[in-house]
């Protein structure tokens, strides 16, 4: 296995404090809480743990920050080249983030390096863009019942103000890079709650942060617990707006919390995504398509294919194929370059994946491969596909959340497929695999999902939205979509005689 950079050593001996105000402080209380090597169960650092109190310091100093002088008066070319630092400075330090996930997270080096690091890097250089091109409109009014007044009148799109953001341990910095980018290039100020699990890469982006000249206050980062920092924050009401990504159980606490002074709300959920592979598809794609699709992030994906239909003609070529493939992934501590899948990010998620998986077997479900906690040290599932399965197996309708797909046949492109595969609370993506355009597009048009990948699958860029249809979520990530989530449009009318 491969050896921890000096810096990697050095940033975990480091104390992990909470940023706050542009500095690093302890929390209030003083406590700390220790975070895990998934792969070997062993703990490798202490982090500050916040709570009500720091998280009450962090709004004050974002809403003192949103006025300052220093972030309101900036101008939008400034901030954009800020934010465009920010994403130089994310490539500059890669394969160090890229270890600190591998080794917080459990996710292979490699995939960090090229996926979560890479992708965390371009939202911000895309994002930066945006600062300089939040036009509001002119718009021509008729006010019948003026017919010979004149105005002149134009929009304004200001930001929202402060906003809470509480995000999730199974891409930690990416998610801290969706979240920051827009809320920056929009003008907002932001305090951020990072996931217990996974909290050492955000700690050193805000470092980072600070390095690319961000002001004090600007972003305010707290290590810490969901049930206490996470439910204070979604509840405070110096917050203006919410954006959460986590489950759909959480997501609807954070609303009912936000009612209290009606901040504005955005969540990203889970999901259970259909991906359906049709008889004519090129099998030489849709197979690895279809593996990829689960089994990438080892399934600990909002958005992973985790049903899987395939035409009945040739379901056993797909299943075998998809199976032959789980067979051969490489199960190892993402720290090493070899590793092809790692381990669950908790003994916790790891629990709740074997606890889905009896289930499963326990309802007549039959595993053609997998199926099984990996003995040893390390939270480690093996990859599965379950066959057999009905509808209304829990497998079926909940969020796994690891590497396990469930297989069915179809007889045919119609109604009952569309059907089953949009019979799921969730709406988050959706694959179809096929050669026959027409029918890609006419079936893409009738699934319930925020992104649909054809011939393709987990494909996210910086400048397509990202979101869910139903219990998914609410507004979108990403591209132009979210800018409107992060500020608010003022009209003003001039009468000009
Ligand atoms: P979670 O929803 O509890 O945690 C996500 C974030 O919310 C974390 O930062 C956590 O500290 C915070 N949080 C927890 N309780 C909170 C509360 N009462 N108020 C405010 N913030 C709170 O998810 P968890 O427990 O990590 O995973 C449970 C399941 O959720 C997974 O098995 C998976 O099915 C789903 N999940 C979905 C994700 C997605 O990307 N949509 C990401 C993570 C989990
Ligand atoms: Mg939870």
């Amino acid at each position: 296995m491969a050896e921890l950079s000096s810096k990697t050593v050095e940033f975990i001996r480091s104390p992990k404090q909470l940023l706050i105000n542009g500095r690093w402080e302890n929390a209030v209380s003083g406590k700390t809480f220790p975070v895990t090597n998934p792969a070997t169960a062993e703990i490798i650092a202490h982090v500050a743990e916040g709570d009500q109190a720091d998280v009450d310091k962090a709004v004050r100093a974002a809403r003192q920050a949103l006025e300052s002088r220093a972030w309101a008066n900036i101008t939008p070319s400034d901030r954009g080249k800020l934010i465009w630092r920010i994403g130089d400075l994310i490539l500059q330090h890669a394969d160090e983030l890229a270890e600190l996930e591998a080794l917080d997270n459990g996710k292979p080096v490699t995939v960090a390096r090229s996926a979560d690091v890479a992708l965390a890097a371009d939202i911000f250089h895309y994002m930066a863009g945006w600062a300089t091109k939040l036009h509001g409109l002119t718009i021509p009014l008729s006010v019948p019942y003026l017919p010979d007044a004149n105005f002149h009148c134009y929009t304004r799109l200001e930001p929202v103000g402060v906003v809470g953001q509480i995000i999730p341990w199974n891409f930690p910095l990416l998610m801290a890079a969706w979240k920051l980018s827009p809320a920056l290039t929009t003008g907002c100020t932001v305090v951020l709650k990072v996931a217990e699990e996974t909290p050492l890469s955000a700690i050193r982006l805000g470092e980072l942060l600070l390095e690319a000249g961000l002001p004090d206050g600007v972003v305010n980062i707290i290590t810490g617990f969901g049930e206490t920092a996470g439910a204070a924050l979604a509840a405070h009401p110096l917050v203006d707006k919410i954006a959460f990504t986590g489950s759909t159980e959480v997501g609807k606490l954070v609303v009912k919390a936000a009612a209290g002074n009606l901040k504005k709300v955005t969540l990203e959920l889970g999901g259970k995504s259909p991906n359906i592979v049709l008889k004519d598809a090129d099998l030489d794609v849709a197979i690895p398509g279809a593996a990829h699709a689960i089994f990438f992030n080892h399934g600990q994906c909002c958005i992973a294919g985790s049903r899987l239909y395939v035409a009945k003609e040739i379901f056993d070529e797909v299943i075998e194929g998809v199976a032959e493939i789980a067979e051969k992934i490489k199960l190892g501590p993402g720290l090493d370059p070899q590793t092809e899948m790692g381990p669950m990010v908790s003994d916790l998620q790891l629990n709740r994946v074997c606890g889905y998986l009896q289930s499963g077997l326990q309802e007549g479900a039959k595993a053609v491969c997998g199926g099984r906690k990996r003995l040893g040290a390390g939270y480690f599932v093996e990859p599965t596909v379950l066959v057999d399965t009905t509808p209304q197996m829990k497998v079926v309708q909940e969020e796994i959340f690891g590497p396990v797909v469930t297989a069915m046949p179809f007889k045919a492109m119609d109604e009952q497929l569309i059907r089953q595969a949009n019979d799921t609370i969730y709406g988050l993506g959706a694959g179809i695999w096929t050669r026959d355009l027409g029918k890609a597009h006419r079936l893409a048009n009738q699934l319930q999902a925020g992104s649909v990948w054809i011939n393709c699958y987990n494909i996210f860029d910086a400048a397509l939205p990202f979101g869910g249809y139903k219990q998914s979520g609410w507004g979108r990530e990403m591209g132009s979509a979210v800018l409107e989530h992060y500020t608010q449009a003022k009209a003003v009318t001039v009468n000009i005689g």
